[in-house]
Formats: C-alpha cells, sequence, structure tokens
C-alpha cells in the first residue's frame, strides 16, 4: 500500500468501522441499543447501574455475590483526597462544573494507588474509583460553590441515591431515586461516540486510565455531543421565561439556520431507544412534581422538529426536562452523563489495552502541491 493517501475520507468519518468490539450493539436502522447484547429497554426496566457497569466492565451479567462486592468496592471508593476538596474549593465561583471535572479527574491521577499501572487489573481498579470519584466530584462541586456544608456518602445506598444525597444533603426518594438510576443505565455506553473515540485513541499511546478519561470527558463538553442537554434546558427556560410559543421559537431557530439541540443523530435514523424512556420519565415525573409544562413544552417541540425536518428526538432532549424536574441545576446536565458514560469510557479502555495497537489514521492531503518553494523572508 502506498505510504501517500489517495483516498477521501467522509467528514466526520461517518460510516467508518474504526475498531472491533465486544461492548456495545446498535442497530441504527431498527433503533436497538444493547450492551453486551442486552437490550437496553431490558435493562432499564431490570437492571440498575452497578450491574450495568459490572455488565460493560467484566462482559457478563454479575451472581448476586458479585454484585455485592461491587457495592462494597464503589462504597469503600466513594472518597476523594483532601488535596482534591481544595481543588474545588479554589475553582473561580464562576467555574463551570464541566471544566472543574475534567481538571478534578486529571489530579485525581497523583492519588491512585494505581498510578503506576496499566495492567488490567489496575484499569479495572481506576474503573471503580473513578465512577465512585466523579460522581463525588460532580455533587460535591455544587456544594462548594453554593457555600452549602459537605456530605458524607451513605454505605448503604445506592451509586444513584449517593449521587442524589451528595448534591442535595437529604436521602432521595425512591422516585428520584429510581429515576436518575435509569438516567444513568441508559447513558452508560455508546460504541464509538466522539469521547469513547478520544478515550481509546489516548489509552491506545500506551497512556494510561486517567489521561484517556480526561479526553473524554473534553470531548462530551462539546454541544454537538454530551452538552445538547444543557443547550435543550436553555431554550426550554428562554421560551418559558418569554412566554414564547415553543413551536414558533423552534421556527424561528431553523430560519436562522440553527441546529435545534437534542435532535438528529448519526447513527440512528429512527427513534434513538434511550429517547423512548426519557420520553416517558419527563412526562411522569413532570406531573408527579407538578411542573408538566417541561415535557408538553417539548412534545411540541419535538412533533414540530419531526414534521417539519424529519428529525428525532435523541437521548439529551428529554433527559434535560427530566433533570431539571429532578431538581438538578443545568449546568450540572452534562456532567451528569459523564457520572454515567465513565463506565462505558473505561470498559473500553479496559477493551483497547488488553489486545492494544496504536491508534493512528491518515489525513488526505489538500494543501499546495509539494514540493512548494520556502520563499526566503525578505521575499515574502
Ligand atoms: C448529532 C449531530 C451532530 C449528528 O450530525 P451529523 O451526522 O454530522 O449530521 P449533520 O450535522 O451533517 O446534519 C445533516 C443534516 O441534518 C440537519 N440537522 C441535523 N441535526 C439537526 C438539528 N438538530 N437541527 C436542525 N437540523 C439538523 C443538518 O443541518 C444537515 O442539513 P443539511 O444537509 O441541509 O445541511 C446533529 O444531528 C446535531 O448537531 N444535533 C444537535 C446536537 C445534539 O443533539 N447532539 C447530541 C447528539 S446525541
Amino acid at each position: 500500500m502506498s505510504s501517500v493517501t489517495t483516498t477521501h475520507a467522509p467528514k466526520g468519518l461517518e460510516g467508518v468501522v474504526a475498531t472491533s468490539s465486544k461492548i456495545c450493539f446498535i442497530d441504527g436502522d431498527r433503533g436497538v441499543l444493547a450492551y453486551r447484547g442486552i437490550d437496553i429497554h431490558e435493562l432499564a426496566d431490570h437492571s440498575n447501574f452497578e450491574e450495568t457497569c459490572y455488565l460493560l466492565w467484566y462482559g457478563k451479567l454479575p451472581t448476586r455475590q458479585e454484585l455485592r462486592q461491587l457495592h462494597e468496592r464503589l462504597a469503600e471508593e466513594r472518597k476523594l483526597d483532601a488535596s482534591v476538596i481544595t481543588l474545588l474549593r479554589n475553582a473561580p465561583r464562576e467555574a463551570l462544573p464541566m471544566d472543574v471535572l475534567r481538571t478534578a479527574v486529571s489530579a485525581l491521577s497523583f492519588y491512585d494507588p494505581d498510578e503506576k499501572t496499566n495492567d488490567h487489573n489496575a484499569n479495572v481498579a481506576k474503573a471503580i474509583r473513578l465512577t465512585s470519584q466523579i460522581a463525588m466530584i460532580v455533587a460535591l462541586y455544587d456544594r462548594v460553590r453554593k457555600g452549602k456544608p459537605l456530605v458524607e456518602p451513605d454505605r448503604s445506598l445506592s451509586h444513584a441515591a449517593n449521587f442524589l444525597l451528595l448534591l442535595n444533603g437529604t436521602k432521595p426518594s425512591g422516585t428520584a431515586e429510581r429515576a436518575l438510576d435509569i438516567a444513568l443505565i441508559l447513558h452508560a455506553d455508546h460504541e464509538l461516540n466522539a469521547s469513547t473515540f478520544a478515550a481509546r485513541v489516548t489509552a491506545a499511546t500506551l497512556s494510561d486510565m486517567h489521561s484517556a478519561i480526561t479526553s473524554a470527558i473534553g470531548a462530551l463538553k462539546g454541544p454537538l455531543h454530551g452538552g445538547a442537554n444543557e443547550a435543550v434546558f436553555r431554550i426550554l427556560e428562554t421560551i418559558a421565561s418569554s412566554r414564547t410559543n415553543p413551536v414558533e421559537h423552534v421556527k424561528g431557530m431553523l430560519a436562522q439556520k440553527k441546529k435545534i439541540p437534542g435532535f438528529g443523530h448519526r447513527v440512528y435514523h429512527t427513534e434513538d431507544p434511550r429517547a423512548t424512556h426519557l420520553r416517558g420519565m419527563s412526562r411522569d415525573l413532570g406531573q408527579s412534581s407538578g411542573q408538566p409544562k417541561w415535557f408538553e413544552m417539548s412534545q411540541d417541540i419535538e412533533a414540530f422538529v419531526k414534521a417539519e425536518k424529519k428529525l428525532n428526538a435523541n437521548v439529551d432532549f428529554y433527559s434535560a426536562s427530566t433533570y431539571h424536574v429532578l431538581g438538578i441545576d443545568v449546568d450540572l446536565f452534562t456532567p451528569i452523563f459523564a457520572v454515567s458514560r465513565i463506565s462505558g469510557w473505561a470498559a473500553h479502555v479496559i477493551e483497547q489495552l488488553d489486545d492494544n495497537r496504536l491508534i493512528r489514521p491518515r489525513a488526505e492531503y489538500l494543501g499546495p502541491q509539494y514540493p512548494a518553494p520556502y520563499v526566503p523572508m525578505d521575499q515574502r
């Protein structure tokens, strides 16, 4: 094969199969998403986030004892070095939680007992540790920036309940805990999405888990990826505060050639199966919390965008109104995506390093023809 590139790369690598993986199956035409072969609808109905983590990391469902052990390991790791808490306290008050999370996750490597080790077992240990720590960082930074006292985790509670306890200072209701738990299951993995690809590329240089996850968090932040859930709610807020008709507002955005956050997907050509669950959660939580307006506005927008642009709602559209009625601040929506997606990122990093080869594709060169002359400075 020539070492000079001649082929055209599809823009955004659309349709390119860039690795092989045993973790996540997607059929974009049928709207199927499965972790290790198990349909996301079954997991959302019957599983919990901890069991889903086990499935992603170990490749099988846990026995009762294996699940109990994972609960215990996650509880043991639900702690942060004092220096990381200091870092949260020293962040500028207006610092975005997503930026604080990125920097804090990078700093976690300094205090990781397995920092120098990059083998399979060390990386599973880091996956467990990071899953506990990322949830703590997101919840505790919110309390720090609001000047509230920090809260201790409770070993007897689930991962979702601990997150809400650390965030709000009180044990959550069963409804809130289950809603977040399902949201965490739904966001846990999604094949070779941009942030997971970033994590795998970083890991494949034989860098380390913390560097890979820091890369992933940076990629997740963008509004074309995880940042879309925040963008969705900002639109809903604008509509509510200006008392505009939701459809008129979105029509105006389309007239200005703006993309509507929460719609469209590179892989799904039908309904995103995660949106199906989140739509129901947004409706039920909206009704039970006495705030149905966010769901109602979303529904109007969804019907219009589908009719007008033939675009389906994606995972981010109804997660926005769901998180809002759970009482979560809008700039925590994307960090909560990371609270869940750490499970998938870590599974992919482990898989990458178990059978590694450097990921180093080529670029189609479109610059000046070689050899271009080097023009001396005084002749330019
Ligand atoms: C997800 C996304 C990045 C996938 O994009 P993609 O596969 O690169 O598709 P493109 O951005 O090239 O869009 C293809 C066409 O659909 C349109 N389109 C795609 N998503 C759109 C949206 N949300 N609103 C309006 N138009 C959209 C594009 O404008 C483009 O139209 P054109 O061919 O007339 O120029 C894109 O749908 C998007 O930006 N969505 C909004 C952000 C979002 O919700 N991200 C979270 C994804 S889970």
